[in-house]
């Protein structure tokens, strides 16, 4: 099983960025730790600030990947790019966020990426990334 993480703008930034909403590890350390808890699973992970970047990726990786769990970050809101290319592949995607969405800004509570993904799972900090893993095995 090929799952691969994708994350958006800013996000490699997780650790220094506001830890009071986004915690303070890095996403490096906890993909390692992710890697020795499922080992059967192939894991990849990818980072961009870049739309065209997360887009290529997607492209790429979604004809011959079993899921992509993807934390677009900004792009969330504001993508209809992202959105297409999401309904333009095979592969199933599950929107992933750190924080609750919806206890925060207005402009955080609505998602172009909800609509195409087959789930959304989102509060629960780094764990979120763990339970979008277990939802494809
Ligand atoms: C986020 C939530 C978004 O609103 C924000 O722009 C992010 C991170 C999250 O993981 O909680 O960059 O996707």
């Amino acid at each position: 099983m090929k799952i691969a993480i994708i994350n958006g703008p800013n996000l490699n930034l997780l650790g220094i960025r506001e830890p009071e909403i986004y915690g303070n590890k890095t996403f490096e350390a906890f993909f390692e730790a992710l890697k020795t808890e499922f080992k059967t699973v192939e894991l990849i992970y990818f980072q961009s600030n870049h739309e065209g970047a997360l887009i290529d990726k997607i492209q790429e990786l979604g004809f011959s990947f079993d899921g992509i769990i993807l934390n677009a970050g900004a792009y969330t809101h504001t993508s209809i790019a992202i959105a297409d290319a999401i309904s333009a592949i095979t592969t199933p995607v599950v929107e992933v966020h750190l924080s609750n969405v919806f206890k925060r800004e207005e402009f955080r509570h609505h998602s172009y990426i909800s609509p195409v993904a087959i789930g959304t799972i989102g509060g629960f900090g780094l764990q979120s990334y763990t339970l979008a893993i277990q939802s494809f095995i």
